[in-house]
């Protein structure tokens, strides 16, 4: 059953992992394993609702787990395509947002700026949820946190690493050791390190939650974790940038990375990945891979999220 009160959620804007505490997550973890088991109890639980979805990059996962999942509950979800063709520039952030909001019960955004969410949000009604942005992916680590639950690995006491660029995804799963109490370790060649300001906030939260970061250059530092995690070397809308592939080579997670992790060791890629780039094909195919797990869970993750910020976690 919930953990909180349900209504606590509602309204409330998620641009960051940060806007959330470890007792809101523990409650969309909680409800999404409830819907994965079976949605019979929510259908229709969102009848009536309307999400939409703005792109200003592409995707897969997120926009179709989005759309399906929102067909789950009962509400619709109008995608608006706005890769090319920028929030902002045929009209003020605010005057689109003042619009969406008439319509629309919430706003799901991906977007090149992290400053156009807070732009929306400012201006929004509705909840806005960040569906990825240059500084964090949250919805993608809500559904990392429910598959780590699901291989066993408790999030007050997990030990990860992330291996790479110290890109949105890594400052986001940073954000969730840093809340739940969990320790990660991020290796990244010197220059890709997280986002300083991110990385201060995370260390404050850390500072209470018992949990611990450490960003390092050394490989080694994977020793003992239970998951390794890597991502892209170039994220959307970065140029492509040889010397940074260059510096990352090293960081390949491959089968010794795997074996200094150890024999428990997952491996998680929130996807798409680039086999012979950031990790090998015998590691993301082979038998300590969650990727599709990973994958599966964004919708059961993000239905839970919606349904609570939309006061329709109750079974319908
Ligand atoms: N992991 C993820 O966000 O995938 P998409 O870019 O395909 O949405
Ligand atoms: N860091 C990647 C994540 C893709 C889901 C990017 O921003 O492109």
């Amino acid at each position: 059953m919930q953990t909180l009160a349900v209504d606590r959620l509602v309204g409330r804007h998620v641009l960051h992992l940060t806007d959330l505490s470890f007792d809101e997550i523990r409650s969309v973890l909680d409800l999404a394993a409830q819907m994965k088991r079976d949605y019979a109890a929510w259908r229709g639980a969102l009848a009536q609702r309307s999400a939409v979805l703005l792109f200003e990059k592409p995707s897969l996962r997120t926009r179709v787990s989005f759309e399906i999942g929102l067909a789950k509950l009962g509400a619709i979800g109008v995608y608006i395509d706005h890769q090319g063709n920028p929030i902002g520039v045929r009209e003020t952030v605010e005057d689109y947002g003042r619009n969406l909001e008439r319509w629309a019960d919430v706003l799901v955004a991906r977007v090149n700026s992290h400053a156009t969410l807070e732009r929306l949000a400012a201006c929004c009604r509705v909840p806005v949820i960040n569906a990825l942005s240059d500084l964090s992916h949250p919805c993608q680590i809500l559904a990392d946190a429910l598959t780590l639950e699901e291989h066993g690995v408790r999030l007050d006491s997990m030990r990860l690493a992330f291996v790479g660029d110290g890109n949105n995804v890594c400052q986001s799963l940073i954000d969730l050791a840093a809340i739940a109490g969990g320790s990660i370790v991020v290796v990244t060649p010197p220059g890709f390190e997280p986002n300083a300001q991110l990385l201060a906030r995370a260390r404050s939260l850390a500072a209470v939650s018992g949990g611990r970061i450490e960003i390092t250059h050394d490989i080694a530092a994977v020793r003992g974790v239970q998951a390794v995690y890597t991502d892209a070397w170039i994220s959307m809308g970065q140029t492509d940038d040889p010397a940074k592939r260059a510096a990352m080579q090293r960081l390949q997670v491959n089968a010794d990375v795997m074996r200094l992790a150890g024999p428990e060791a997952l491996f998680m890629h929130c996807l798409p990945a680039h086999r012979g780039e950031e990790v090998t094909a015998d590691v993301i195919d082979g038998p300590r891979s969650v990727v599709f797990d990973q994958a599966e869970n964004r919708m059961h993750a993000q239905n839970a999220l919606v349904a609570l910020l939309l006061g329709g976690a109750g079974a319908a």
